[in-house]
């Protein structure tokens, strides 16, 4: 259900004030983390195909706000892994239907397959969630009949924290440091939206500038 009331709608409570509405989404993204309730605990996480776009819903897993990034958990044998190796251009795409509010973000991703963050990610990651690097096949590999792709007792119980080790190797995180972000508010008294890019050419006074433009 939508609601127009700004006390009950941190955006429009934000409005006219452009710092104060950027401040809102980094709020809302790092409150959607964790929160299966929260729409924006998914986002449809675009990257550069060979031929197109390509996009698919991803868990928003963290968001580290000094850093302006975004993380993400990923197989590393995925077709999206190898994409963002390759041009780590990405845009995601986030609504809310209960503020009715679009964000769209656009930034550079690095892909992770070891290191600190990748063992900090995989420890606070789900047993259940981890069966899905059990799969003897890559991610998009063609099966011979349907399949879970991952060791069929694991159907019915979680892996143990032992069992789902040998997922490890697989697991990956994806980080994005988001250069763009493109908010598009819906109101009965007519639509309003705001553009926000990282300034990083001048290095010594590094800030988003923030626009209104037309919707
Ligand atoms: C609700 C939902 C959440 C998902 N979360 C993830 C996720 O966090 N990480 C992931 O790699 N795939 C996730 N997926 C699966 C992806 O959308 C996608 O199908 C898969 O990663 C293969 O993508 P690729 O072939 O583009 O690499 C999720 C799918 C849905 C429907």
């Amino acid at each position: 259900m939508s609601t127009e009331n700004p006390l009950k709608n941190p955006f429009l409570n934000a409005l006219p004030d452009l710092a104060k509405l950027r401040e809102t989404v980094w709020r809302e993204l790092a409150n959607a983390t964790g929160d299966t309730n929260q729409p924006w605990f998914l986002g449809s996480f675009g990257s550069l195909g060979e031929s197109s776009p390509e996009i698919r819903t991803l868990v928003l897993r963290r968001v580290e706000v000094g850093s302006r990034s975004l993380i993400w958990h990923s197989d590393v044998r995925s077709p999206k892994f190898s994409q963002l190796e390759r041009a780590g251009e990405t845009s995601v795409h986030f609504w809310t239907p209960t503020h009715r509010v679009q964000l769209v973000v656009r930034g550079e991703s690095q892909t992770l397959s070891s290191g600190e963050l990748v063992d900090q990610e995989w420890k606070s990651s789900q047993l259940t969630s981890r069966r899905a690097y059990l799969g003897k096949m890559p991610p998009g590999a063609k099966a011979d009949a349907m399949t879970v792709n991952f060791p069929t007792e694991f159907e019915t119980r979680p892996p143990t924290d032992a069992e789902s080790q040998a997922g490890k190797e697989n697991f990956g995180v994806i980080s994005t440091v988001v250069q763009e972000m493109d908010l598009l508010i819906l109101r009965q008294t007519g639509n309003v939206r705001a553009m926000y890019r990282w300034n990083d050419h001048d290095l010594a006074n590094q800030q988003w500038e923030e626009t209104w433009i037309c919707p």
